[in-house]
């Protein structure tokens, strides 16, 4: 059975640094082991090299900058976040959008370092032009949606059914979609209709008990999976 990805944001919540973002990574980790599912956290720079110390789970950046080392204050270069422990990065997401050519310099950057790499995308229609550049994943997530608290799965299905027809077209590509993921059958709905998982922020890094909602997400999309 194929494992569905769970890819976990972290943002700039107030949970996402800290005691408290080293505590959720811990927790997500317990929950990953015991449901052998692939949770990924997309963690603040600062806290790549803290978290990836303390858990086995994927951690990756939330950005990286594909410039070459040498005089570029505040960047952060693949080779940075590879040494800091990460196993991979997002690339172009909605609140952080790169320039294609600087994407593609990152990517092959990232490549080369074996780094993976995930990227966002906002509409269908990009789905193959960014596929091409061949990532490891593309997550897609309608921009009006994120942190909505409505689901992509439930508001948009289309978008996700177009995005799976558009990904079959480029071969050893995952596609995730996300924003607006709520509860465990907006997990189900997205990975009946296609996707291989899903990526989400707020309704993890801002509940009371996020151990129960991954939990939740991880049960539906086990259960999602077994039906396809
Ligand atoms: O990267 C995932 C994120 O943009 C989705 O955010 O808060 O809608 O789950 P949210």
């Amino acid at each position: 059975m194929k494992k569905p990805i769970i890819l976990v944001n972290y943002k700039t919540y107030e949970t996402s640094y800290g005691k408290r973002g080293l505590e959720l990574a811990k927790t997500l980790e317990r929950v990953s082991i015991d449901t052998s599912t692939e949770i990924i956290i997309a963690v603040p720079a600062t806290m790549i090299t803290r978290i990836s110390q303390e858990v086995s789970i994927p951690v990756y950046a939330q950005h990286v900058d594909g410039l070459p080392e040498g005089a570029h204050t505040g960047a952060v270069l693949p080779e940075h976040i590879k040494d800091a422990g990460a196993r991979g990065s997002l690339l172009n997401h909605s609140e952080r959008r790169v320039r294609l050519d600087e994407m593609d310099d990152a990517l092959k950057r990232m490549k080369k370092l074996g780094l993976e790499s995930v990227v966002c995308v906002d509409r269908y229609e990009l789905v193959v032009p960014m596929g091409l550049l061949y990532p490891t994943a593309i997550l897609i997530e309608p921009p009006e949606l994120i942190g909505s608290g409505v689901s992509v799965s439930k508001a948009k299905p289309e978008v996700i059914t177009n995005a799976v027809k558009e990904i079959r077209k480029v071969e050893g590509v995952y596609l995730i979609a996300g924003a607006g993921i709520s509860s465990g059958e907006d997990v189900f709905i997205s990975i009946k209709l296609g996707s291989d998982g899903i990526g989400v922020a707020s309704a993890v890094m801002k509940a009371k008990d996020p151990k129960k909602v991954v939990e939740s997400f991880v049960l539906e999309a086990l259960k999602a999976i077994d039906q396809k």
